[in-house]
Order: structure tokens, then C-alpha cells, then sequence
């Protein structure tokens, strides 16, 4: 069974839906450990609160390499193969892509590579698109960069506020990160490049998935 560690760095939505799906059977996967930059997280006390593994390492005053290390050593301690970043605030060193090749995934909330970084909901609004949306990615060692998997589009309404417009994306994040596990676990892919193929018929559209 695929063990999944989930690194967060606040509230913790994303992970929640994924926890909910494990819980139902529609993704085929243990929950390892939900590991958080940041005591305050509110994700910890939620994972807690499941009788999940909920670990805490504290990234301020360290160094990026150093940081990484001790994550990955938790995360191997673990038993951990398939890394979800959920919120997860930092950029991730080469040594730690490299502990797992092809085996971390991302989700940002834009139809990426357009506005990468922090505040994207308030990036995509401020430009006016009539487009946002959310991407599951592979993670490289660039910001919000790496072969995508999912994308979802939601329509910029004019009445849209950054809250709102974020919380049509959520929605749709809480979705999608699921349908890109079921694939990643399925193995049903083959990365081309920066292309991710379907090796059958896998459909990244709307399913049964909650
Ligand atoms: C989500 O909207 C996620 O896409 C975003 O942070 C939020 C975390 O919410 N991630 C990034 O911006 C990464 N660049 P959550 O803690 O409720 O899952």
C-alpha cells in the first residue's frame, strides 16, 4: 500500500480531502504522517484529531539543506513513498527532489505556469484573466514548476473577491488532488520531458471522487 507523507504549513483543507478519500477506500493508500513547517498549523491539530501520525519541524533560523534533511530522514523513518505538498510553503532543495525522484507532488491554485509564487488567486484577479484555476504538478527544483498532471478551470466572476474567487478554486483543488493521487498510485502515466502521459484511457475528469 502506497504511504503517503503529507507536508502542510497551515490550515490544512487540502490535506482534510485527501484524508477523507483515504478514509473511504477511493484512494488506495495509508496516511504515513502529516509533517508541518509551523507548530500553529491548523492542519496538525486536524490530522491529530484523526489518529494520524502529526509531526512537527519547525523551519525557522535553519538552513534550506539542513531544513530538508531532517524532513527527509522523518519521512523515510516513515516509510514514506509518495510526498504531497498541501500547502506546504517552502521551496524544496535538490537533495530533497532527489530522495524522491518523481515522487513529490504539488498543488497550486492557478492554471499554472501563470502566476506562480504566493497570493496566486490575488495575482489572477489583479490581471483581469476571465480563467483561474488550480494545477497538480510533479515538483522540481523550481517554484510551482514541474510536469502537470491535473488542471481545472473556474470561470473570474466581476463581483469576484480574492476570498471568493479562492474559494471557487478550493473547491476544485479538494477535488483534483485526489483524481492525481489515484493516477500517480495507478502508475497508469509516463513523464515525456515536461509532459505527463496516460499510458491507457485514465480519465482526469470529474468522477465519483469526493
Ligand atoms: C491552497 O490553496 C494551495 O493551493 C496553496 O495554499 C493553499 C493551502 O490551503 N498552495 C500554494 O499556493 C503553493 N504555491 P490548505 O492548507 O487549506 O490546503
Amino acid at each position: 500500500m502506497t504511504r503517503l507523507g503529507i507536508l502542510i504549513s497551515g490550515r490544512g483543507s487540502n490535506f482534510e480531502a485527501i484524508a477523507d478519500n483515504v478514509a473511504s477506500g477511493a484512494i488506495p493508500a495509508e496516511i504515513a504522517v502529516v509533517l508541518s513547517n509551523r507548530a500553529a498549523a491548523p492542519g496538525l491539530d486536524a490530522a491529530r484529531r484523526r489518529g494520524l501520525p502529526a509531526v512537527c519541524i519547525p523551519s525557522k533560523g535553519l538552513d534550506r539543506e539542513v531544513y530538508d534533511r531532517m524532513v527527509v530522514e522523518e519521512l523515510r523513518r516513515r516509510g514514506v513513498d509518495l510526498v504531497c505538498l498541501a500547502g506546504f510553503m517552502r521551496l524544496l532543495s535538490a537533495a530533497f527532489i532527489r530522495a524522491f525522484p518523481n515522487r513529490i507532488l504539488n498543488i497550486h491554485p492557478s492554471l499554472l505556469p501563470a502566476f506562480p509564487g504566493l497570493d496566486a488567486q490575488r495575482q489572477a484577479l489583479e490581471h483581469g484573466v476571465r480563467l483561474a484555476g488550480c494545477t497538480v504538478h510533479f515538483v522540481d527544483e523550481n517554484l510551482d514548476s514541474g510536469p502537470i498532471l491535473i488542471q481545472t478551470a473556474v470561470p473570474v466572476l466581476d463581483a469576484d473577491t480574492v476570498e471568493t474567487l479562492s474559494a471557487r478554486i478550493l473547491e476544485q483543488e479538494h477535488r483534483i488532488y485526489s483524481e492525481a493521487l489515484r493516477i500517480v498510485i495507478a502508475g497508469n502515466y509516463r513523464i515525456e520531458g515536461r509532459r505527463v502521459v496516460f499510458k491507457e484511457a485514465v480519465s482526469h475528469q470529474p468522477s465519483a471522487i469526493g
